[in-house]
């Protein structure tokens, strides 16, 4: 201790006079990386949250969804969404199976808001070329498997405004985990 206590003082005075010289001279960051831009950060700002904030202009239903879902999406997930070909998750059916000794999770049966549908596909699909879509076709499909699950009909548009406002069956089977007064 008592080391540390008679070398602080020179130590100090070194370290004062290295911050003085690199004061005196150009003030210099660590130059880690590139000064991020609001430009830059918004195309990967895309998150859409169970209210539907930000979602963005397009619209499509269910019968433009259908073409979107049988050139993009059929070959994994299967006619109609139903899954079944090993490759991916089926999206329809299942609704009122949850609670019963063989639960289908999908799409249709398990998600809680339709919101997020939009933003999974945007983000995520086709799994083989994500952000690949145009918003409209992201609503379009999102439509088709809605109306496939019968949440929504055939001719129903969906966008920034109706999405929101579609119930999906499944939105009082979460448990939440924090006061009903923290929530908004
Ligand atoms: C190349 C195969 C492939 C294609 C094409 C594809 N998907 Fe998927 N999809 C997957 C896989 C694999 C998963 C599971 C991903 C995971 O769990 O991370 C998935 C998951 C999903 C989910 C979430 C399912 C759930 O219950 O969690 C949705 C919704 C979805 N896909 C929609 C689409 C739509 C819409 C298209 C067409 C635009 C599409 N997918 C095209 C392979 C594919």
């Amino acid at each position: 201790m008592s080391l540390f206590k008679n070398f602080r003082l020179p130590v100090f005075f070194i370290g004062f006079i290295f911050s003085g010289v690199a004061l005196g001279g150009e003030l210099q960051g660590p130059k880690l990386g590139v000064p991020v831009e609001a430009g830059t950060l918004s195309g990967w700002d895309i998150s859409i949250g169970p209210d539907g904030r930000g979602l963005p202009d397009g619209e499509g239903d269910s019968r433009s969804g259908f073409t979107v879902f049988t050139e993009r999406c059929l070959r994994c997930h299967g006619q109609r969404g139903a899954g079944g070909l090993g490759l991916a998750d089926p999206l329809v059916g299942g609704i009122g199976s949850l609670a019963t000794d063989e639960p289908l999770k999908t799409v249709g049966s398990y998600w809680p808001y339709a919101t997020t549908i939009f933003d999974y596909i945007r983000r995520a699909m086709p799994y083989d070329a994500p952000a690949s879509l145009t918003n409209s076709e992201v609503y379009a499909v999102t439509a088709y498997i809605l109306a496939q699950n019968g949440i929504i009909g055939e001719v129903d548009a969906i966008n920034a405004v109706t999405l929101p406002m579609v119930r999906m069956p499944n939105r009082d089977g979460f448990v939440m985990f924090w006061p009903e007064e923290d929530r908004k």
